[in-house]
């Protein structure tokens, strides 16, 4: 079994591995990348291709092929085994390892993986050849679909039947409970077992690699009585926050343009494909999240959304571009040619209707700002006033200083007004904002506490850490009800029963949607989200240092003090050594 181990190694090339998940740039013999283990802008991660291996030097993350695949999608060693085994065609033929004193095995994670893959091979077939799918060939066939576009996405057909998947997977062993648990039959209450998908198309969800993870399925006919789609549940494999449908089939496509658009239907990630368009992708039964947002980045410098002209639309658009603002991750928003609803029908139309489209985006709060002033003729005080009370709590929340002034900057050129009393305007729309968070996003909101707040959150849920903390807390802004943590922290003990109640009960907040962000599988969870919040404070406390000396050269060399400028630039430099 132990030569398995080698084969698969040897098969898998680790740089071809890790370069269907980062964009990588050589460097000398080897290779470099943005390391995906914790949160840097310039890269850390080096690949070897003589030793087969990678080593990030900002986390001290490292390994070989197998361990880079355990620690990215999230799976233990047999798990990882059975991917890169799949990838490269190579069965494999235990269900045990063995590599040196250690046994892995197969697991309730390997069934979930083999289930889906199951599935996903009958629904094809069905589709392709049963008298029965007739109907779903002729609708896909209405909706432009090619023969090659239905092999490429591998999409199915699920007959109109309550137990045909079941009885499918019985057949190869699988239990009913095994079928529930991954995410392809149901149980109802009263604990009887179906398929979950049952006269439907079948769009298989992949992860980055292309393994099968889960479905998202589609109605033949549109009804008032049932869901348009339907997608699996999660399951062990399948985190919906963390999926990007369609992102297996784009990822080359998308380091070639340095670009990725964002759809929102996963019908139209088909089309924008079929049509060449093949950096496209979708988030798929869920809103967009921030984890989708960082996979992206790990591909393209840019990211370009498209939402649907509906209302629906419109409000996935500002959550989005919410989420990316407060992140420092800069998007591009398309304007949806009239009179369309969607990429889809755009593309049918009139494939270069969408390539002028793209080339037009706009940085999306520029879309956002010019969408509502389209809709606000005249534009009279009170449209003024609307717009600035809707836009400028989503300036406030803007990561950037620089990205904050051209904001402002360009919403005042719009409504023609002072900037100063767009900010004296700002500063006033405090209380407001807070007021008006709605509760669904409260959690996103926290998700982007201040690091040096989600420290103190952790410390919380986990008091034995805080041996772990080292820091000097001089100079650093936070809220003064963290005092009491922080002198606890300075102790290196903390007895949660000297703390008054209010203020635990503020603590108990932050730390549960900070173990919400956190996750609580993964060994010593904890212990690695504050080692990575450390290395995040070190730069933000760096990046700061920068700002303050930048801001008193800039001040000695107005007023020509010329010693002065000399003796900071060396200052500045021995303190960032
Ligand atoms: P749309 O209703 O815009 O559908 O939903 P669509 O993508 O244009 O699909 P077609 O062209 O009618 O086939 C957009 C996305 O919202 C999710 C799906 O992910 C869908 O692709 N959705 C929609 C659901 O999850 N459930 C639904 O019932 C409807
Ligand atoms: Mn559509």
């Amino acid at each position: 079994m132990i030569d398995q181990v080698q084969e698969i190694k040897d098969r898998c090339d680790i740089v071809e591995v890790i370069s269907s998940y980062l964009t990588m740039k050589k460097a000398g013999a080897n290779f470099k990348a943005v390391c995906p283990f914790h949160n840097e802008k310039s890269p850390s991660l080096m690949i070897s291709p003589e030793r087969q291996s990678f080593k990030c030097f900002g986390c001290s993350e490292g390994g070989d092929v197998i361990t880079f695949v355990q620690k990215i999608e999230g799976v233990d060693f047999y798990n990882a085994l059975k991917l890169l085994a799949d990838r490269a065609g190579i069965e494999l033929k235990s269900q045990t390892v063995k590599v040196g004193d250690a046994e892995h095995k197969a697991d309730s994670k390997t069934r979930v993986f083999e289930i889906n893959e199951w599935a996903k091979k009958v629904y094809q077939k069905l589709l392709l050849d049963h008298p029965k799918a007739e109907k779903a060939r002729e609708y896909l066939r209405s909706r432009g679909m090619s023969e090659e576009t239905i092999k490429c996405f591998e999409i199915g057909y699920a007959p109109d039947s309550w137990d045909f998947m079941l009885r499918y997977l019985q057949s190869k062993g699988f239990t009913a409970e095994e079928a529930v648990a991954s995410g392809v039959a149901i149980k109802s209450e009263r604990g009887k077992i179906f398929d979950r998908f049952r006269g439907r198309i079948m769009f298989p969800i992949n992860n980055i690699m292309g393994n099968t993870i889960a479905f998202t399925s589609r109605v033949l006919e549109n009804s008032p009585n049932e869901a348009k789609y339907i997608n699996s549940a999660e399951s062990a494999i399948y985190i919906k926050g963390k999926t990007i449908y369609g992102l297996d089939k784009a990822k080359l496509a998308i380091k070639e343009a340095g670009q990725v658009v964002m759809v929102e239907g996963n019908m139209d990630v088909i089309a924008c494909h079929q049509a060449g368009f093949r950096n496209t992708v979708a988030v798929s039964g869920t809103a967009l999240t921030l984890d989708q947002l960082k996979i992206l980045t790990r591909y393209a410098g840019q990211i370009v959304f498209c939402f649907d002209a509906d209302n629906a639309g419109q409000t996935a658009m500002k959550r989005a571009v919410r989420l990316a603002l407060q992140s420092d991750i800069s998007t591009k928003t398309i304007s949806m040619p009239k009179p369309f609803k969607d990429p889809d029908e755009v593309i049918k139309k009139d494939p270069s209707l969408w390539t002028s489209a793209v080339v037009a985006s706009k940085p999306s709060l520029e879309y956002w700002i010019d969408n509502l002033l389209t809709k606000s003729v005249p534009l009279d005080v009170t449209a003024k006033k609307q717009i600035a009370r809707e836009i400028l709590p989503e300036i406030k929340i803007i990561y950037s200083d620089i990205e904050k002034e051209h904001y402002i900057n360009y919403l005042a050129g719009k409504l023609r007004v002072s900037e100063k009393s767009l900010l004296d305007a700002l500063s006033k729309s405090k209380a407001d904002n807070e007021f008006n968070v709605k509760k669904e996003e409260q959690v996103q909101e926290l998700e982007n506490l201040p690091i040096l707040e989600r420290i103190f959150g952790l410390i919380w849920a986990e008091p034995a850490l805080i041996s772990k903390i080292d820091e000097d807390f001089a100079g650093l802004e936070f809220d003064p009800k963290f005092l009491p943590l922080v002198s606890a922290i300075k102790e290196k003990q903390l007895d949660k029963e000297k703390i008054k109640p209010d203020i635990s009960n503020f603590y108990d907040q932050i730390t549960m949607a900070l173990l919400k962000t956190v996750n609580p599988e993964a060994e010593n969870a904890l212990l690695i989200e504050l080692e990575y919040l450390l290395l995040r404070l070190k730069s933000e406390k760096k990046e700061n240092l920068k700002e303050t000396f930048a801001r008193r050269i800039k001040e000695a060399e107005q007023t020509g003090d010329k010693n002065a400028v000399k003796k900071l630039l060396l200052e500045f430099s021995d303190l960032i050594k």
